[in-house]
């Protein structure tokens, strides 16, 4: 053991020592889970059942690599669909894909980061950001957000200033917050930066504006996408970017091969030709954001979200206190503690359907009357 030990500390990169591990949302059999931001409706039926059908047929065959083709006839789907649902005309080469928004922000951080190259990170944030900057070798540099979680544009433009800034971090609506960055915002910081700013859209069908048209228009703006939260397809790991021309030859040579599989190419594919289930998940999604919203806001202070879940302030308990008594109840919600930058009294709660959210509440009445 002791061996081991030298061993790990002569052969790993020293930035493995500083890289936090991802904490993600437990999961508990039998539970009622809201604290992944996944698709209360699961995925389409309509995608399961042709995903089955085709693997029986072997119409379907994952003993073969996935066919470019099916890449081809993907972007094409994603081009058609942000053209119905956003009224934005994304040419097919603009768009690239990889193993879920995760993937494509790999990615992406590779092929911009040399060593010692800065990258700008708004927190709390999506915790990913962080460590993909380390892995890269890079130096992640952390600027507060404003107390209702905008994005401090005059901090970050005095520090863009600085040419080590390769590239900066906007999710929007942003994780774990719920805000969405504004377009003045948007305009301001693209306008004065040379680093490339790329805006995680992770849950944009949620929200009241994309910066799709920023990507397309801009030179220094990526937007990534994902299948795994309004689509539903979270385990299958996929999602798609729009980059300007220039980054496009890059992005594939950087990609690993084949790092999109056979069945999550055409599930997302089923899953954009049945854009019902989407429109009912962004509807149940907002009603339901609505009425949780309504019956928290009584007790606690709750952010105003343009994403799948909400952002609450449960103090003056503690986050963790009150995560572990509503796991202990059968419901299971993210402590943010482990956001940087988030302190310990946030609490994020995933929109659930009805019956999930009623038990949410229930819980919660239990939990505030205990802890
Ligand atoms: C802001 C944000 N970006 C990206 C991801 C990862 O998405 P994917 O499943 O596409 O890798 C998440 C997942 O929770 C997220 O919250």
């Amino acid at each position: 053991m002791k061996g081991e030990a030298r061993n790990e500390g002569m052969r790993l990169r020293a930035c493995l020592s500083e890289l936090r591990e991802y904490v993600p949302g437990k999961t508990v059999r039998g539970a009622v889970k809201l604290s992944s931001n996944e698709n209360p409706l699961g995925a389409s039926p309509k995608v399961v059942e042709q995903i089955a059908s085709m693997l029986k047929s072997g119409d379907l065959d994952i003993s073969k690599y996935p066919w470019a083709e099916r890449e081809e006839a993907l972007r094409e789907e994603i081009s058609a669909f942000l053209h119905r649902f956003h009224g934005v005309s994304v040419p097919t080469e603009n768009i690239v894909l990889g193993a879920g928004s995760d993937g494509i922000l790999d990615t992406l951080t590779r092929m911009l980061l040399e060593r010692n190259c800065e990258a700008l990170i708004p927190i709390p944030t999506f915790s990913l950001y962080e460590t993909l900057v380390l892995l890269a070798g890079g130096v992640p540099r952390f600027v507060h957000r404003s107390a209702d979680f905008s994005v401090p544009s005059d901090i970050l433009l005095e520090l863009l200033e600085c040419n080590k800034t390769k590239m900066l971090f906007l999710c929007s609506p942003n994780n774990p917050t719920g805000n969405a960055v504004t377009k003045e915002e948007m305009r301001c910081i693209a306008d004065a930066c040379d680093a490339v700013v790329v805006v995680d859209e992770a849950y944009a069908e949620f929200a009241s504006h994309s910066f799709l048209e920023e990507a397309l228009n801009r030179e220094n703006v990526v937007v990534t996408r994902t299948f795994s939260k309004a689509f539903g397809l979270a385990g299958l790991r996929i999602g798609y970017a729009i980059l300007p021309d220039w980054l496009v030859t890059a992005f594939r040579k950087a990609s690993l091969p084949f790092s999109v599989n056979s069945v999550a190419l055409e599930a997302a594919i089923l899953a954009l030709q049945d854009e019902e289930h989407l429109r009912r998940t962004v509807e149940l999604v907002r009603k339901e954001r609505e009425f949780l919203r309504k019956h928290l806001s009584k007790t606690f202070k709750v952010f105003p979200s343009e994403a799948n879940f909400l952002l609450v302030d449960v103090s003056p308990l503690k986050a963790k206190a009150v995560c572990d008594a509503l796991a202990a109840k059968g419901v299971l919600v993210r402590d943010c503690s482990s956001f940087r930058g988030a302190g310990d009294s946030f609490i994020r709660i995933t929109v659930g359907k009805r019956e999930q959210n009623e038990k949410l509440l229930a819980a919660m009445q239990d939990v505030v009357a205990e802890v």
